[in-house]
């Protein structure tokens, strides 16, 4: 085994099948300098001809690159959204020089990147870190930010929030399990962020760790100490003046469904929560059929 997979990496391969996929969807592989300090990688529609689609944008969680986590979406929105799907700063290609960690920081990034696109309006999809990401965008632009949908990302989460976790998987930090170095972490993490149990062998998780996990740990590490959401024993969260859709797992055993209920009351008077059966941390993953439709329908007001 370990021959087979020193010489031919299935992380890779999977990788190349995903960027096929993608680009079979109309988006390529882009890169843009946003200001002296910091480089954005972002999948979007391949030569912008002016389209009379609307646009929404995909905002990953901590974890591997953009696509991986949305690529059942991107194939299924492309037909009738200009989908634009940026990879964070430290996450995928893209970069910064920049001291600022916080999720304020990363929304602002993203809302660059959009305007040196020409892109006036859109609407923001983000899951769970992506989620705070969407949600500053939201708040900080009303005027370009049309719809939002926040999933499986509690804005509302308090310090102490994760001791039941941290606990139950046996670990001391919530980096251990977010940022993790070795197979058993990652194993550890995949239990808890997926309902269905997956058996994937060691040589893999380590392949996945060191394709996916290893690069700039160092400031991802500061990515998670610099969120101003969660810091604080008061919840500061300010209603939105948009349409919001919550979309949460049932089974979500990184941020609980009462999480979702909570948030819903916090985020706006008219925000709905949709809950998806048999699902943990990632149902866009876990069951994307059920995701895109729901998402399908309050993007274009049909529930
Ligand atoms: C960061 O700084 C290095 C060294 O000055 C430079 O080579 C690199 O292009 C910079 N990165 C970005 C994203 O600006
Ligand atoms: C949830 O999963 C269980 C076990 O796989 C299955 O029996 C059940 O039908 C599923 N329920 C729904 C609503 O999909």
């Amino acid at each position: 085994m370990g021959a087979f997979a020193s010489c031919l990496s299935i992380v890779s391969l999977y990788g190349r099948f995903l960027r096929r996929s993608v680009t079979a969807a109309g988006l390529s592989s882009q890169t843009v300098e946003i200001d002296g300090d910091t480089t954005i990688h972002f999948w979007g529609p391949t030569g912008r001809a002016a389209t009379s689609k609307p646009q929404l944008v995909l905002i990953h969680g901590f974890g591997p690159p953009s696509i991986w986590q949305w690529w059942k979406q991107i194939s299924f929105f492309a037909r009738d959204f200009d989908v634009y799907v940026p990879d964070l700063v430290f996450f995928g290609h893209s970069f910064t020089n920049s001291s600022e960690r916080s999720e304020i920081f990363q929304a602002t990034c993203v809302a660059k990147l959009l305007e040196k696109l020409g892109i006036r309006s859109y609407s923001v999809v983000g899951t769970s870190y992506g989620g705070f990401v969407a949600y500053r965008m939201a708040a900080m632009w009303p005027e370009r930010v049309e719809k939002v949908v926040i999933a499986s990302s509690a804005l509302n989460m308090r310090p102490g929030d994760n001791d039941g976790l941290l606990k139950k998987a046996n670990v001391e930090k919530i980096e251990d399990l977010l940022v993790p170095v070795t197979a058993q972490h990652l194993r550890k993490l995949l239990h808890f962020v997926v309902l269905r149990r997956l058996y994937i062998p060691n040589f893999l998780l380590n392949d996945f760790i060191d394709k996916l996990y290893s690069e700039n740990r160092k400031e991802k590490l500061q990515l998670l100490k610099g969120l101003s959401i969660g810091q604080d024993h008061t919840v500061n969260i300010s209603p939105l003046s948009q349409e919001v859709l919550i979309v949460w797992g049932e089974q979500d055993q990184i941020f609980s469904l009462e999480k979702a209920t909570q948030l819903k009351t916090l985020v706006g008077e008219t925000a709905r929560l949709q809950v998806i059966k048999n699902t943990s941390h990632v149902p866009q993953l876990e069951q994307p059929a059920h995701f895109n439709n729901i998402l399908d329908n309050f993007l274009h007001d049909l529930s």
